[in-house]
């Protein structure tokens, strides 16, 4: 008797660890660029978290080449990941992939950046627009009358038309009443920061260093920039924003030579992301808040809030979440 219990005992303990195994939630992670500081926070808090929770995650970085993430997204569907978190490189052109992922039953989760007319299921993110308001607010605050130049971010990235056309929305009614004046408009490929600074040397060079203001649109880009006014004698004079709470971001703030960046709480985003992939791969509803149409359809949404930086909050900030240390900042 002893004997068959024993025996299905372990029966019993195989066919469990077999259902554990078909339970457990295979997620393909496509980021667009690991090269980027922010992304490898989202990478680390997503990776842990999703795990945390029982799932197994495939990552995969195409450093800012579209073809790359197509093929790395081709891949995932083919060893039949259960979800796919896509952080695109192009917004535009994976209406195909995700069209093929859709056929083989996989959810895709939007990751940060929305994907124009393809299939998904749902998108997480932070209130863009609303990021690129709070930049041309500061910029104002800083300067409420001058020359302002507008580096706009990745053209491939819908992110970078939001923060743009929340620019806009501050900016237009100064521009319209002759207060600020926009003297150059450019958008920096991949968000790169050599490609900034050679923008910004131009932009200066085109209007004998007079300029004002710089609305930069992320850190990395803002930190080329800076190294462009730094050379002409104009860091800390010409007031510049950014996004992203990076490090070497903080300390020029802290420095002076930075004016402010918008801080979106990475670990909120990607621990949310995570237990959302988690129930998309088990067939439930994820909450949502918020619905945008991406061109082919309504997707469900969740999108959390940004916060305004300066030298005056980083403490309250940065450092009361733990985002960054107290020594790393202020070293
Ligand atoms: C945007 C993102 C920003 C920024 C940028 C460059 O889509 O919202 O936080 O980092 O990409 O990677």
């Amino acid at each position: 008797m002893k004997k068959i219990m024993t025996g299905l005992c372990a029966i019993a303990l195989a066919l469990s660890s077999v259902s554990a195994l078909a339970d457990t939630v295979k997620i393909g992670m496509a980021i667009d660029d690991l090269r980027l500081e922010r992304w490898q926070k989202d990478r680390d808090i997503f990776v842990n978290k999703a795990e945390e929770l029982g799932a197994k995650v495939y990552v995969q970085s195409a450093n800012g080449n579209e073809q790359t993430q197509i093929s790395q997204i081709e891949n995932m569907i083919s060893r039949g990941v259960d979800v796919l978190v896509i952080i695109p490189y192009n917004g535009e052109v994976l209406s195909n992939v995700i069209a093929e992922a859709k056929r083989d039953g996989i959810e895709v989760l939007a990751y940060d950046r929305l994907i124009n007319n393809a299939d998904i299921d749902f998108y997480l993110s932070f209130d863009n627009e609303k990021v690129g308001e709070m930049q041309a607010q500061a910029m104002l605050d800083s300067k409420p009358k001058g020359n302002y130049f507008l580096m706009g971010g990745a053209p491939t990235d819908n992110n970078a038309k939001l923060f743009r056309q929340g620019q806009m929305n501050v900016l237009q009614p100064k521009i319209d009443a002759g207060d600020i004046k926009v003297v150059g408009d450019q958008w920096v490929d991949s968000w790169l920061a050599e490609n900034a600074l050679k923008i910004m040397e131009n932009a200066l060079t085109a209007n004998n260093n007079n300029i004002d203001v710089v609305v930069a649109s992320n850190d990395s880009t803002a930190g080329g920039a800076i190294q462009a006014l730094d050379a002409q004698g104009l860091a800390g004079k010409v007031a510049i924003s950014g996004q992203d709470a990076d490090l070497a971001a903080v300390r020029r703030i802290v420095d002076g030579t930075q004016t402010m960046t918008v801080y979106k709480p990475i670990s909120t985003l990607a621990a949310r992301a995570a237990e959302i992939a988690v129930e998309l791969g088990s067939n439930e509803t994820p909450e949502s808040n918020a619905t945008l149409n991406n061109g082919s359809k309504d997707v469900p949404a969740w999108l959390l809030e940004p916060i305004t930086v300066n030298k005056s909050n980083i403490k309250q900030t940065l450092v009361a979440d733990k985002f960054h240390a107290e020594k790393d900042i202020y070293q």
